[in-house]
């Protein structure tokens, strides 16, 4: 064996029981800047051409061979490094949830999971739509035409020109759930009841106003739906919602392009302690009204719209802010704390998981 062989043989056995230091220690001894093997392949510079042809292979060949372990040697220490990370971090996730686990339900979960409880005691099914939109369901549909001042006041978050859907219509992030009636009357034959909680964007942000936030959508189609109908079902709600029998509507004729007639619903609040709670005389000393909800009767355009007759068909639709009902029921004031993060806000104002709302234990947690 020469010199070479030699040096070959004992490198790979290092290398081969080495770990990770031991062999990055190697690697510089020997291919470093100033390392054995670096310094042998330099020797070729000093020789003469027919030398340098006899022994630059031989050379070049335990650069290469060096090399080779070093890094087979290298995926294996870091092969089994990852193989004892993944037994160390492993997580079982079928074991059941501490009672005592971090983590809380945020308020627009726990009013949501709210809402649907309230309303499916009511006959609601929930339904859900995508988020990223075309402007036929967002807009279109809902008598919203392409000119209509409505879709300036929307602040709508549009995708590129080029992005369109296989009809040609451009995209969008939904500006609110409204094309959840759309999608849903397009789907089922009526008669329909449903709620369409589900995340809405717009261009805004201020205290009251974040670019993402919540909304709730409403809607009811059937024969001989009217006004009354509505209002039945909204005070039904807002007294479960608030657990408060003392909870007086107000109706105020309003405009939304996809009903008609339009109204606003007020609803009474008084102030307790300093901070205006709902319910209470809003006729009293300490009452005013608070505009809680957009209504009103589906538009028949709306109901042509998904090609269903309506001299048939007539239906009521409602649509709020789910946050801002978070903020009335549990007394937050800055709305941009929602979307924050902060375990120290979640720790105050989250519900327990376990504290699941029913109509018969409370929806109030
Ligand atoms: N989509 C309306 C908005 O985002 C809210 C709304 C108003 C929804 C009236 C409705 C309705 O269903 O009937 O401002």
């Amino acid at each position: 064996m020469d010199g070479l062989d030699q040096q070959q043989a004992e490198l790979l056995a290092r290398i081969a029981e080495a770990d990770a230091n031991a062999l990055e220690a190697i690697r510089v001894g020997a291919l470093g800047k100033s390392g054995t093997v670096t310094l042998l392949l330099k020797t070729l510079g000093g020789m003469s051409p027919d030398e340098r042809q006899a022994q630059a292979p031989a050379i070049q060949g335990l650069r290469t061979a060096v090399a080779d372990a070093i890094a087979a040697r290298k995926a294996a220490l870091d092969a089994t490094a990852l193989e004892a990370r993944l037994v160390d971090e492993r997580l079982d996730m079928t074991l059941p949830v501490g009672i005592g686990a971090e983590g809380s339900v945020h308020p627009v979960s726990q009013v949501m999971d709210e809402l649907a409880e309230i309303f499916a005691d009511l006959g609601f099914a929930v339904a859900t739509g995508p988020e990223i939109e075309d402007d036929w369901h967002n807009f279109t549909a809902l008598n919203i035409p392409e000119t209509h001042p409505a879709r300036a006041m929307h602040d709508t978050f549009y995708f590129g020109e080029g992005d369109r859907d296989g009809e040609g219509r451009r995209m969008l992030l939904r500006t609110h759930t409204s094309p959840v009636q759309i999608r849903t009357m397009t789907q089922t034959p009526p008669p329909i009841r449903i709620i369409a909680p589900g995340r809405v964007y717009r261009s805004d942000s201020d205290a009251t106003h974040t670019p993402m936030f919540h909304q709730i959508e409403g809607l009811v189609i059937d024969r001989d739906i009217h006004l009354g109908h509505l209002r039945w079902t909204l005070e039904t709600f807002l007294k479960a919602f608030f657990e408060r029998d003392d909870i007086v509507l107000r109706l105020r004729p309003s405009y939304f392009p996809f009903t008609e007639p339009s109204v606003e619903v007020d609803v009474g609040y008084t102030v307790e302690k300093g901070r205006r709670v709902i319910g209470g005389d809003p006729t009293g000393p300490n009452g005013g009204w608070m505009e809680v909800l957009g209504s009103g009767m589906v538009h028949p355009k709306v109901i042509a719209a998904v090609g269903l007759d309506p001299a048939e068909w007539q239906g009521f639709a409602f649509g709020t802010g789910v946050d801002r009902l978070a903020m009335l029921k549990y007394g937050m004031d800055d709305l941009r704390a929602f979307f924050d993060g902060d375990l120290r806000w979640l720790r105050h104002y989250g519900f327990r998981a376990l504290d699941v709302p029913t109509l018969s234990g409370g929806v109030g947690a």
